[in-house]
């Protein structure tokens, strides 16, 4: 395939970079043939993501928001590395901040995020330990578009994952990032083969027989 025509991804990250790790991996070996990973955009100087990038040789566009004087001042930045990368899709990956419309008003219908719960359970901060400490029985994993509220947008997909009688918090993240990781870049995949689109809550995903 031409450069081109190739579905050009930023991954947006604040730590550890598990699920940016997985995108790389599948662009690597194959399994994301359209996509081409353009940008790593990051709050946090000293994030392991960073270094994930750098191995990588995924470019970074790094910045500390305290040396802004507003959302909207590092958002517009932000924005114009996006336009000048011509990126197709923003996929949110453990990214601790809000967005506003500086980003989400060009980006309608392109920003992705990863939640680990089913959602509209356990929104916002730790939905695994939220989880844990409700009680119950399943949780998962929901990637869907982002809006202007927490977690809140169209849901994309979704998979769930049992809670175990002895559950740790540890054993439950490690079996929700294995669970992000492959869905996340199954989500990329199809966004980039143009087979999911949006009816106001409903997300169609056309799938490959039809
Ligand atoms: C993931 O659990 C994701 O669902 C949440 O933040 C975490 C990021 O993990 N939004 P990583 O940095 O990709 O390892």
């Amino acid at each position: 395939m031409s450069e081109e025509m190739h579905f050009r991804v930023a991954v947006f990250a604040s730590g550890s970079g598990s699920n940016f790790q997985a995108i790389v991996d599948a662009v690597s070996d194959g399994q994301l043939p359209n996509v081409s990973l353009e940008l790593l955009v990051c709050d946090r100087p000293k994030a392991k993501v960073i270094e994930r990038a750098k191995q990588a040789g995924v470019p970074q566009f790094i910045f500390r928001p305290k040396d802004y004087a507003s959302r909207e001042a590092y958002e517009q930045e932000i924005l114009g590395v996006l336009r000048e990368r011509q990126i197709d899709l923003v996929v949110l990956a453990g990214y601790m901040r809000i967005v506003t419309s500086t980003l989400l008003e060009p980006y309608e219908g392109r920003m992705i995020n990863i939640h680990p719960s089913l959602l509209p359970a356990f929104p916002g901060l730790d939905g695994i330990g939220q989880a844990l400490e409700y009680g119950v029985k399943v949780t998962g994993v929901t990637v869907h578009y982002v809006d202007g509220g927490m977690d809140t947008g169209p849901i994309i997909a979704q998979v769930p994952v049992a809670i175990g009688e002895e559950e740790s918090q540890e054993s439950l993240e490690q079996r929700i990032h294995a669970a992000e990781h492959r869905l996340y870049v199954e989500v990329i995949r199809l966004i980039s083969e143009g087979r999911v689109s949006v009816e106001g809550r409903r997300v169609r995903v056309e799938s490959a027989h039809t």
